[in-house]
């Protein structure tokens, strides 16, 4: 497979997975994030789990799930100008328990994982160690992505990714210029909320297939990139979520853009959001990993234990103002024992929109709508 066409899986994965998430707020997510923690448990399953975490992943085999995750790993490093971290850790139970030989292997030279030996029967402790990593890891962004009570004498491991971007706006928007203007909660409801204003050249088009506007505004360097897709109907928003959902090729749509003359009004925003992929993954096919009778998870560790995966969750954050953007997330994923429980255009952004952060070659690593609140966090 070559990299345009994992950039196409992702996008695939993203547009399905921003789809099944709470459409009555704003919302950030790195469905990214979440398809590391899933390839690895890809690599640890044995048919039919293997085939149904491969086809939600939309890579053919195990092969592929190397080659490509290593690739968007390196892309991800190689990126210039802005700040993109890619983490991936292994937590594993003290004593006898060791990953199996090949499932080793792949943790460290495909996902360059640490593995790390924890005693989960300290609940707090176990908590707490994760938690610090992926606090490190985030700039301190994401904090208690698990709780002490995910965790008892069943738990086995945990598989943790964690993801951190930071850039600034190739061309940044003037403070003074940010001024409250009205923004179209719905079609009855306005509020005032502060915008930003700029006028430059952008990568811009008017997507008919998708009744919107679109913009990319790259950050320094030029390989990372927002991209904004603006409905024109300010309740546009829940019909590009679901025509993305069903296949409409969005990486087309990046590409038809053209360089234009934009004069740019778009919110700041801040959006934190907790999204439990046990509720999540499923609507997206994923469902015999988290079948405690028969989850398929059966190479994962060296002597094999009945293993499924009891909980899973994302944590994410994002921050756009005149500088740029900061966004972080982090999926974790706990895996336990079974006998446990379960031209001169204008584009104003002042209606609900979808936003994508690109790495180069327009790989979408977050992703998440903005309707004029701030998340789960307000
Ligand atoms: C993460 O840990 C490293 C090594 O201990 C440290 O140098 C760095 O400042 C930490 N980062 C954050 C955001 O805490
Ligand atoms: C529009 O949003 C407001 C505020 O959230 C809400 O009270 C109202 O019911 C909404 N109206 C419609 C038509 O959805």
């Amino acid at each position: 497979m070559d990299d345009q066409s994992f950039s196409n899986s992702i996008a695939t994965f993203s547009a399905k997975f921003c789809n099944e998430l709470d459409k009555t707020k704003s919302v950030v997510s790195s469905p990214l994030s979440a398809e590391y923690v899933l390839a690895l448990l890809a690599l640890g399953s044995i048919e039919p789990t293997h085939s149904e975490l491969l086809t939600a992943l939309g890579v053919r085999d195990d092969d592929e799930v190397r080659s490509s995750f290593c690739e968007i790993s390196s892309k991800i490093r190689s990126i210039q100008g802005v700040t993109l971290n890619v983490a991936n850790r292994v937590y594993i139970m003290e004593g006898s328990y060791e990953l199996d030989d090949n499932l080793q292997k792949d943790a460290v030279n495909v996902f360059d994982a640490g593995i790390e030996k924890v005693n989960f029967v300290n609940s707090q402790a176990a908590a707490s160690l994760i938690n610090s990593w992926v606090e490190n890891k985030t700039n301190n962004r994401i904090k208690n992505l698990l709780t002490p009570d995910s965790f008892d004498e069943n738990t086995r491991m945990v598989l943790v990714n964690a993801l951190y971007f930071k850039g600034d706006w190739d061309s940044k928007f003037n403070p003074e210029l940010t001024q409250d203007k009205p923004f179209h909660v719905n079609s009855t409801t306005k509020i005032n909320i502060p915008m930003m204003y700029k006028e430059d050249e952008f990568p811009y088009a008017e997507c008919q297939g998708l009744d919107s506007q679109i913009l990319i505004m790259p950050y320094k360097g030029k390989s990372a990139s927002m991209a904004i897709i603006l409905p024109s109907q300010v309740d546009g928003l829940d019909n590009v979520l679901t025509k993305l959902a069903e296949g409409f090729d969005l990486m087309s749509a990046l590409k038809n853009t053209f360089s234009v003359k934009v004069q740019v009004t778009i919110p700041k925003f801040k959006i934190e959001t907790e999204i439990d992929l046990l509720q999540v993954l499923p609507k997206l096919g994923i469902t015999s990993i988290f079948n405690a009778q028969k989850s398929g998870l059966d190479n994962m560790l060296k002597s094999p234990e009945p293993l499924y995966v009891s909980k899973a969750v994302q944590k994410a954050f994002i921050e756009v103002n005149e500088e740029g953007a900061e966004a972080a997330a982090a999926t974790g994923a706990v895996l336990m024992l079974r006998s446990a429980p379960l031209p001169l255009s204008s584009f104003v952004a002042d209606r609900p929109f979808l936003y994508l952060l690109l790495a180069s070659d327009n790989t979408i690593i977050f992703s998440g709508y903005f309707q004029g609140d701030s998340g789960d966090t307000t």
